[in-house]
């Protein structure tokens, strides 16, 4: 198995005076990034459907990092809700400089068995909550004449799509040409865009939908991963933190996928020969040789 570091990246205080918008930020990796910047110094909303959660979580995170955490139910499928929840934000914290869309809704299914409302929900959560949350405080930082920072989460089949999650697979392409086409369009406002496609990451959101049983034990996510591990929460909060922080200033645009190598290992050619054994090289080599 490769190493791990997971040590906190940036120096103290490097999001001090920053107010982030951090959607899904109750659970999982959303949770994850949230501690960190709460660590680093930064104000942060989390967001998403169960105030319950929210509220768990944030007392939580205020205990553990002392930093200032405001919990708001907000369903980013609903535009009045995401201006009410930022609203709610500049009420509290007076600012925002970060919005990161990382709510998301996702199941394994073959295409043909899905109805059109679970198409739906999907491309709704993933796609219309990243550009509803976009919209809303994009506008604002563009009539307030406020610099921002969007950093969309993604998934490395954005690119290249992948069997068997279809409705996600197409909302998160449609995420990440939202990020690369805002880079552009919005740069003269001072508002980066850039995306993290992370490989796998257990979380038991994304586990409990897309390594159900009798599948998880069957299929072991990290063997696909040259690595031959999954990935920490703290790799991802740290390439999160510097990409939602200063530091970052010139990157706009990017989509860094932080994976392992994973999606690489399954598009080369012949990377399955990594299975073959020395003694199996040398039988090859010399029939070849011949
Ligand atoms: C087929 C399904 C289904 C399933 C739901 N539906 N689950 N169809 N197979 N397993 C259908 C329902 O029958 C319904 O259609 C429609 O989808 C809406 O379902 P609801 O349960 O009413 O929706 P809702 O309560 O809003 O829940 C949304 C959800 C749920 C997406 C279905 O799973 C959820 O809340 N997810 C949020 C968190 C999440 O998914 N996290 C994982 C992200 S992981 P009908 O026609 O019957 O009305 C991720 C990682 C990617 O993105 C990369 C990993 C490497
Ligand atoms: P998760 O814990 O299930 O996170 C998803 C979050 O989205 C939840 O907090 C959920 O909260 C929120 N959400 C869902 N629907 C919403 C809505 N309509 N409005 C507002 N919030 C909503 O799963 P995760 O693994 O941490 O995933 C986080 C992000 O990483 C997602 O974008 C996912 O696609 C991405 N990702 C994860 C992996 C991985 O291996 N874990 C890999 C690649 C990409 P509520 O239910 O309370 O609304």
């Amino acid at each position: 198995m490769s190493p791990t570091n997971t040590q906190p990246m940036l120096r103290d205080n490097a999001l001090a005076g920053k107010t982030i918008i951090v959607t899904g930020g109750g659970t999982g990796l959303g949770r994850a990034m949230t501690t960190y910047f709460l660590q680093l110094g930064a104000n942060v909303t989390i967001t998403s459907r169960k105030l319950e959660v929210l509220e768990a979580t944030a007392a939580e995170l205020r205990q553990q990092t002392g930093g200032k955490v405001l919990a708001v139910a907000c369903d980013v499928r609903k535009y009045e809700a995401v201006e009410a929840m930022i609203a709610r934000t500049y009420e509290e914290f007076g600012r925002v400089d970060v919005l990161l869309n990382n709510a998301a809704g996702n199941f394994i299914s073959p295409t043909e068995r899905l109805s059109h409302k679970a198409f739906d929900v999907i491309v709704d959560i993933v796609l219309k909550g990243s550009y509803n949350c976009t919209l809303a405080v994009g506008k604002r930082w563009i009539a307030e004449q406020q610099p921002g920072t969007i950093l969309n989460i993604v998934t490395t089949y954005a690119s290249v799509g992948s069997a068997f999650v279809v409705p996600s697979a197409a909302a998160k392409a449609g995420v990440l040409a939202l990020t690369r086409s805002l880079a552009v369009e919005w740069a003269k406002y001072g508002i980066r865009s850039n995306a993290i496609a992370p490989g796998p990451f257990p979380t038991e959101g994304a586990w409990s939908r897309l390594f159900p049983e009798p599948l998880a034990s069957q299929l072991d996510p990290a063997a696909s991963v040259p690595l031959k591990r999954v990935g920490q929460y703290q790799e991802l909060a740290n390439l999160a933190a510097y990409l939602v922080s200063d530091f970052s200033a010139y990157v706009n645009g990017e989509v860094v996928t932080i994976d392992g190598g994973e999606w690489l290992n399954g598009a080369g050619e012949f990377n399955k020969l990594g299975a073959l054994t020395p003694a199996m090289w040398d039988q090859i080599e010399k029939t070849m040789r011949r």
